[in-house]
């Protein structure tokens, strides 16, 4: 299912999330820190994160009707992620508060070079469960295309996954943060969107770093003939393969300040595009414009871009 036409508007893309929210805790710094040194920061924010929230919010800013399913505490971390869901009109009805565990928390640290370090304490997160996925089951048989991400239980990533192929709904598993998973569970996702770390871990037998070792990665990956996997390369852009083909699609300059979030603009912009109905080369370049917008900016849901950025950037 895609978004469809209606006359001449095209109904917005229904995308359902289900994923982490974290809220992120950012120091930034001259360089990342070694073990056991203490180091001077020179700014810091608190802001709303987790690869989960993070693409439902960049794929609402870029036009998408958006459900996210996750789990939040009672404390106040849960209300940046509560007040900004509010403003970017995503729906939020099978959002579970946790009276026992507390929001998810991201401590980060980002180096001058726009490298950075996160540890995730991963809390209410980690006991969104296959029962609360149930409980969106209607918005999940609507949406054109169901995303999720290894920031909960596998057991939920799973039952994500599959709750979603009985409802005839099209899959992404953005498989980060890095994590093996077993073929049974790779098999639900038409979409794998793996970077380069997070390929290694879901094929430690394949030499990802030996010439075409990554095509040979994510082609191991393919469990049937309607699957894709895509890797996304940073500066070089993102690479597909399927059992039929592959290529690579170039990434737009941008000058980098902070690559937090980059992963998750790229991936809800796919998605939004998937929806649409856009043609796989078209999508990735969607999604690549999307995420050279967010790396310009600090912070993670703070730095995803407005549709109208994405597209002056592809017509420029
Ligand atoms: O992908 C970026 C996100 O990873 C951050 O917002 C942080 O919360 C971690 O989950």
């Amino acid at each position: 299912m895609v978004a469809e036409q209606a006359g001449d508007k095209l109904m917005a893309a229904k995308i359902v999330v289900v994923g982490d929210f974290n809220a992120d805790l950012v120091t930034y710094l001259k360089r990342l820190p070694r073990p056991g040194e203490t180091l001077n920061g020179h700014n810091f924010l608190t802001g709303s994160g987790g690869k989960g929230s993070n693409q439902a919010i960049a794929a609402a800013r870029l036009g998408a009707d958006v459900t996210f399913v996750g789990r939040v505490g009672q404390d106040s971390f849960a209300e940046i992620g509560l007040k900004l869901w509010q403003q970017e009109n995503i729906n939020t009805d099978y959002l579970v508060r946790d009276f026992e565990n507390p929001s998810g928390i991201a401590t980060i640290f980002v180096g001058d070079d726009g490298e950075n370090m996160i540890v995730v304490a991963q809390g209410a997160n980690l006991k969104l469960s296959p029962a609360d996925v149930d409980e969106a089951v209607s918005a999940i048989a609507r949406a054109d295309v169901l995303i999720t991400q290894l920031g909960l239980q596998f057991e939920t990533v799973a039952h994500a996954l599959k709750v979603a192929k009985e409802q005839g709904t099209v899959t992404i598993l953005n498989p980060a943060p890095a994590g093996a998973l077993s073929p049974d569970v790779l098999a639900l996702a038409d979409y794998i969107t793996p970077n380069e770390g997070e390929l290694r871990a879901l094929t430690p037998n394949v030499d990802a770093a030996a010439d075409a070792g990554i095509e040979e990665a994510a082609r191991s990956l393919l469990t049937h003939d309607a699957q894709t996997v895509v890797v996304t390369l940073g500066a070089n852009g993102a690479c597909w393969v399927q059992r039929g083909g592959s290529d690579q699609v170039p990434a737009f300059k941008a000058e980098v300040v902070d690559t937090v979030g980059a992963g998750d603009a790229f991936n809800a912009a796919f998605a939004v595009a998937l929806a649409e109905g856009k043609a796989l080369p078209e999508a990735l370049r969607f999604a690549n414009a999307a995420a050279a917008i967010c790396v310009t900016r600090p912070g993670a849901a703070a730095a995803m871009p407005a549709r109208a950025e994405v597209d002056e950037l592809l017509s420029s």
